[in-house]
């Protein structure tokens, strides 16, 4: 039988539910036990996916038989976790953002280090099978030189999602809006596929939510450090949600992505693979989602993403997506939203 890492979760909120699947149809992974701060709910969950509910953080720490964490606490708060956790011993998935600054994220960063355990920051989208093949094709070359890198990101949540938990929509544990929470994933296949950004110019707003201090709308323009040029338009505000888009176009080829389907597929050189591309991509395999409801994603992403950790974790390597991949999005958004706050263009 396949050797199998065993998890715990902290924090059984929302995205909890999703770990605890994707555990649950991981290969080589499975979920020993859980905490949360608020017991009740910790246990409710534990009784649901039979396993056991630690009484407190230091307790669920001192349990030898977990050997890494998932971080599923509100983003503020994942440092918080992830530095006892780290001193712990335990190896570390951390969702996004892995927290609200790059400062922060580099102490997670930074403890893992000391305390020689694995992390891995969570963008299930990077382990999408049209996003690999996009990939395949850029580091092949296949666009010769890079023209535009763009991305929409025309999603939707309501005034009822704001209001379902405090820390949603503060800079302190939300660390942002339209883009550091829902648009960070798009941000990141930006990032991923086309580079790291040279230069950054942006407005942000708030356009129809109440009650939160960070924007539901942001408008970028990006140089890229290949000398792309490109645009991100993110929202959380346009009823009823349209899935993600990512267009890159190069002087020899341009593809369209909507969530993991190809759109477009087209290059002047074609390739015998192309055709069978096309038809197969542009059905998808429907793993993504969230456009206008945050949980309408299936966990498939993130059982790959599991996987490759447990991988690691097992074989002693580094992880596909470890935690200097994960601060990327976050230094491009911090970026963005230092430009809409000063007027002024930020350099990388
Ligand atoms: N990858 C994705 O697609 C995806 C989707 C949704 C959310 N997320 C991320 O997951 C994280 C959680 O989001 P959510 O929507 O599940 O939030 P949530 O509010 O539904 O759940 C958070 C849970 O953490 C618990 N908690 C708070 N402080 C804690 C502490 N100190 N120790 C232990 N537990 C604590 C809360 O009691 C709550 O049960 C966020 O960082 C968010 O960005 C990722």
């Amino acid at each position: 039988m396949e050797q199998k890492v065993k998890f715990g979760i902290i924090g059984t909120g929302a995205i909890a539910a999703m770990h605890a699947a994707a555990l649950e149809a991981a290969g080589n992974a499975e979920l020993v036990a859980v905490y949360d701060k608020a017991v009740e709910r910790a246990q409710k969950f534990a009784g649901d996916h039979k396993v056991r509910a630690a009484e407190s953080f230091e307790a669920f720490l001192a349990d030898s038989e977990i050997e890494a964490v998932t971080i599923a606490t509100p983003t503020g708060i994942h440092g918080a976790v992830a530095l006892p956790a780290a001193a712990a011993g335990k190896h570390i998935l951390c969702e996004k953002p892995l927290d609200v600054t790059l400062e922060k994220s580099d102490a997670i960063i930074k403890a893992c280090h000391q305390n020689n355990v694995t992390l891995a920051a969570v963008f299930q989208s990077r382990f999408g099978t049209a996003v690999q093949l996009l990939k395949k094709a850029i580091d092949a070359g296949r666009f010769g030189q890079m023209v535009l890198a763009s991305t929409k990101i025309h999603w939707f949540r309501s005034q009822q999602y704001y209001d379902s938990a405090g820390w949603r929509g503060t800079w302190e544990l939300d660390g942002g809006g339209a883009l550091m929470n829902q648009s960070i994933h798009t941000v990141d296949l930006l990032v991923y596929l086309n580079g790291s950004p040279a230069e950054v110019f942006a407005y942000t707003d708030t356009l129809t939510h109440t009650g939160i201090e960070v924007e539901d709308t942001a408008a970028a323009v990006v140089k890229f450090k290949n000398g792309a040029l490109g645009t991100i338009e993110a929202s959380t505000s346009c009823a009823p949600g349209f899935p993600r888009q990512i267009e890159i176009s190069g002087e020899n080829g341009s593809v369209l992505l909507e969530d993991d389907r190809i759109l477009r597929w087209e290059f002047t050189e074609e390739l015998p693979e192309d055709a069978e591309i096309r038809a197969n991509g542009a059905a998808g395999e429907g793993m993504y989602g969230g456009a206008g409801d945050p949980m309408a994603i299936n966990y498939e992403g993130h059982r790959r993403q599991i996987e490759d950790l447990a991988d690691a974790i097992i074989n002693k390597k580094s992880p596909k997506l470890p935690g200097q991949e994960g601060r990327r999005a976050v230094e491009l958004i911090c970026g963005i939203y230092e430009s809409a706050r000063t007027g002024k263009p930020v350099k990388f």
